[in-house]
């Protein structure tokens, strides 16, 4: 290979770098609360340093969050396993109002086995307070965008710009939307009062 080739293929493996940089550093700055075990969420060239091995191993690393930061009725967005994993810390009046719209939801009991077991209740949740879920909708993908304002005739949750899916604060998806199934809840536990662990649970550590 030429030294200008070489060169030229420094300079797009540079270019690609810098834009995952950029992504990533905005990824970071919205998470701040979060961390990961296994260095998923490590600086980029950390992670470009890495085997193919080694990186798929982080990618599936489970990540830790330190819910004290989130504040009531807001949302941390962080990333598992590729996939956007939404933390959001419900206020009372939202908790409350997950038993409002039953009727509406294609499965209110949780029959699909979107969730763990110990999420198989009201709150799909350990911590009724703390709303857990990979927020890809179960459609075709897309990450549907928050919308928490509560009005007469809707309780907050999620609309999935892609093709009109609803889903709860609890990620149960509304009757009528193309999405089949409610978001999935992947497996997690609380490693201490407010440090939750994502990707591991008590049956799997
Ligand atoms: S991907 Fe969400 S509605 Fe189609």
């Amino acid at each position: 290979m030429s030294a200008n080739q070489i060169d030229k293929n420094q300079k797009q493996d540079v270019s690609n770098h810098s834009a995952v940089d950029q992504e990533k550093r905005k990824f970071l700055i919205a998470t701040s609360a979060v961390g990961a075990v296994g260095a998923a969420a490590a600086a980029v060239p950390f992670v470009a340093s890495m085997t193919p091995s080694e990186r798929a191993k982080a990618a599936g690393a489970p990540v830790e969050v330190d819910v004290s930061k989130i504040l009531p009725g807001d949302m941390l967005v962080s990333e598992y396993r590729g996939q956007p994993l939404w933390v959001i810390h419900r206020t009372d009046e939202q908790i409350a109002k997950l038993s409002n719209h039953d009727a509406q939801l294609t499965d209110p009991n949780l029959e699909v086995p979107q969730q763990p077991e110990y999420c198989k209740n009201k709150e799909r949740a350990i911590k009724a307070k703390y709303a857990v879920m990979l927020g890809t909708c179960t459609h075709l993908g897309c990450s549907p965008a928050q919308n928490f304002a509560i009005t007469a005739d809707w309780d907050g949750g999620f609309i999935c710009a892609c093709h009109g899916s609803k889903f709860d604060l609890a990620g149960r998806v509304f009757k009528g939307s193309p999405a089949p199934t409610n978001l999935v809840i992947p497996k997690h536990q609380y490693l201490t009062e407010t440090t939750l662990l994502v990707g591991e649970d008590k049956e799997s550590a």
